[in-house]
């Protein structure tokens, strides 16, 4: 295949060089349109557009593929820890046993957030949504730790802002659910791992004792794997265009926390829940709420389901359904809205609406069965998502400086008015 595109314009052809990745895909370099032609990409919602060059994630919709530097997800999900995955996402290689201790070592020394930030619970009010507190939590981090503000910050001092990160945010996390209960904090214990201690921070009560079900770390485990990362989505996107800016980590990440609130994008962990309740709620008619999907004139979409890349499959959510129901039978639990769920499922996909658009449930259809077995309430459930995806957000945004890449910054195509004359407003 040639290595340049051949466009042409009016009677300019010009040839643009055509790049190809290391699983064969390929894209036309387009950065110098504009210069030959005049001319630039319109493209909304990026839908056909490569931001950047990565080494982090390869995804395949088409075959249903993801790969985390290059190791299968469902390898991973199988038989790696999350940390194990975090430390291959952020330094691009899986760990030895020394540097995985040393990491988890690093990470345990700095599992406690500044007393002070306790304070700002009591500004939250009562009812306020938790991703609005992770994102506000996160972003303060940088007060507490201005020497992040220096966007040049030697190798080692910024590998100390992403260990903070990584060990305060398990931290606040559980710490916002706890304060969601009206229950006194629950201090780290560093003697367990990333995600047992989690588990004991959001679950255990103030004593050193503490049984942590191995079924709820196991599934706690794949989850926080899952959703890891996902290249370039809308939060990391978000993440890597504000880093772009010299924005300093712990802002940078606190504007991908946000964007991951959309129910379209993590938020729909949430509002498939409710959405399932409703259903139920409503009398359980799966039709009834599948021609309300289909009917344009509707607003109501059925939330986990499509995505914008995948278009056969989505491996997590193959791995997740799986993990759902042992799960739910290893724990006992018979929850009517798993059966909902399995009903629209099946209907959906032999509905010619959703075949011929390709939707399929993604991640985000069964997590949130999994989330309400293990404990968690619904408005937990996408800050559970970033809990999972900080790794693939901070790897991203430290891949984005090593590359050195410039501030993101899209072009537009201008409609509207052209010189109009200002009239002085009693005159208009
Ligand atoms: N229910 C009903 N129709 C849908 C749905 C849905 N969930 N998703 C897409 N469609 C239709 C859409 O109306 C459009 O139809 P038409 O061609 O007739 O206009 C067609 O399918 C293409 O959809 P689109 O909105 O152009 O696709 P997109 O790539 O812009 O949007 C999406 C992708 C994920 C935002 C969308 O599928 C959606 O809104 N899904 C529900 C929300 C959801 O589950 N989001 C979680 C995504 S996975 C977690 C993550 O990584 O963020």
């Amino acid at each position: 295949m040639s290595s340049t595109a051949t466009i042409k314009y009016g009677d300019q052809t010009v040839e643009l060089p055509v790049i190809t990745g290391t699983e064969n895909e390929s894209a036309i370099d387009i950065a110098k349109l504009r210069d030959l032609t005049g001319l630039i990409t319109l493209d909304s919602g990026f839908k056909n557009t490569g931001a950047t060059k990565s080494a982090i994630t390869f995804l395949d919709g088409e075959q249903g593929v993801l790969k985390y530097r290059g190791y299968a997800i469902e390898e991973l999900a199988e038989k790696a820890s999350f940390l194990e995955v975090a430390y291959l996402l952020i330094y691009g290689n899986l760990p030895t046993k020394a540097q995985l201790d040393d990491f988890q070592f690093q990470i345990s020394r700095h599992t406690l957030v500044h007393e002070d930030m306790k304070k700002f619970f009591d500004g939250f009010p009562s009812k306020s949504h938790p991703m609005g507190q992770l994102s506000s939590l996160v972003c303060s981090l940088s007060s507490f730790y201005p020497e992040s503000l220096d966007p040049h910050q030697t190798q080692e001092e910024q590998n100390l802002t992403i260990i903070k990160l990584l060990a305060k945010m398990a931290t606040i996390v559980s710490w916002i659910y706890k304060k969601s209960l009206g229950h006194p904090l629950i201090y780290p214990q560093n003697k367990f791992d990333y995600v047992t201690n989690y588990l004991y921070m959001t679950f255990g009560q103030r004593t050193e004792e503490v049984s942590i079900d191995p079924v709820v770390a196991k599934a706690m485990n794949v989850l926080l794997i899952l959703h890891a990362d996902h290249e370039q989505n809308c939060s990391t996107s978000t993440v890597r265009i504000v880093g772009s800016a010299d924005c300093n980590l712990y802002a940078s990440i606190s504007a991908g926390i946000s964007a991951l609130w959309g129910p379209l994008h993590g938020g729909a962990n949430q509002a498939v829940i409710e959405m399932l309740e409703q259903i139920k709620n409503d009398g359980g008619d799966v039709d009834k709420w599948l021609n309300k999907a289909k009917d344009k004139n509707d607003p109501f979409r059925l939330m986990g389901f499509g995505h914008r890349v995948y278009k056969n499959f989505d491996p997590r959510a193959k791995i997740i359904k799986k993990a759902c129901d042992d799960v739910l039978a290893k724990l006992g639990i018979n929850d009517p809205v798993l059966d909902i769920a399995k009903k629209l499922e099946q209907a959906a996909l032999s509905d010619p609406y959703f075949v011929e658009r390709k939707l399929y449930p993604n991640v985000d259809f069964y997590s949130g069965i999994i989330y309400r077995a293990l404990g968690f309430p619904t408005d937990m459930f996408t800050v559970l998502f970033a809990l999972g995806r900080l790794p693939g957000w901070i790897a991203q945004w430290k891949e984005m400086r090593e590359n050195k890449e410039p501030i993101g910054r899209p072009r537009q195509v201008y409609v509207g008015e052209v010189n109009r004359q200002f009239v002085p407003v009693e005159k208009r």
